[in-house]
């Protein structure tokens, strides 16, 4: 009996140690949460130039091809996505030297449908409302007012790196988003 004041003791620091325990378990993820943002660097787009393929896949004489745009990892300041498919473009060489070659976006500057290759008409079709561009881009027929957009690509090692740019639409000119 004489014992019974320090095992109520014992029990009472005992269930203080493990709720508070508990506490930090379940507190640490949301203290986490509401951290996490601060001192990163906050991404809407892909800055780097992204991978899109092996140059030498691109030939001279070929169709252009039409290559997805994904962006591995997009982060904004609460979450994470991984292979955002940011849009497509088309890849043309336009020589037989390697660095010959162009993307366009397949965005039509219109209103911003997907743009088709016409391979019997040999150029670039938008089946919204039928306008169509050569296949060096250039504006041919329809409401579009201006070509296909242009994006910017390098090769390294062999690679082709495509920077992906999205464009303001129903404008005369290439303006940036
Ligand atoms: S969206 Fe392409 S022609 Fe209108």
């Amino acid at each position: 009996m004489a014992d019974a004041p320090d095992r109520r003791k014992f029990l009472k620091v005992a269930t203080c140690a493990l709720g508070g325990g508990a506490g930090l378990v379940i507190a640490a993820p949301v203290i986490k949460l509401v951290l996490d943002p601060a001192g990163k660097q906050t991404v809407s787009s892909p800055k780097e130039p992204l991978d899109v393929g092996d140059v030498a896949g691109f030939r001279k004489g070929q169709p252009p091809t039409r290559v997805e745009i994904i962006a591995p990892v997009l982060q904004d300041a609460w979450t994470t996505a991984r292979d955002v498919v940011l849009g497509a473009a088309w890849i043309r060489r336009t020589g037989a030297h390697p660095k010959e070659i162009e993307a366009r976006s397949a965005i039509c500057p219109h209103l911003g449908c997907a743009v088709g290759w016409d391979d019997a008409k040999g150029n670039y079709l938008c089946p919204c409302h039928d306008s169509r561009f050569g296949a060096d881009g250039a504006k041919l027929s329809g409401p579009s007012e201006r070509g296909l957009d242009s994006l910017p690509v390098e090769i390294v090692d062999g690679r082709l790196k495509l920077t992906w740019v999205q464009y303001k639409l129903g404008r005369s000119t290439s303006e940036p988003v």
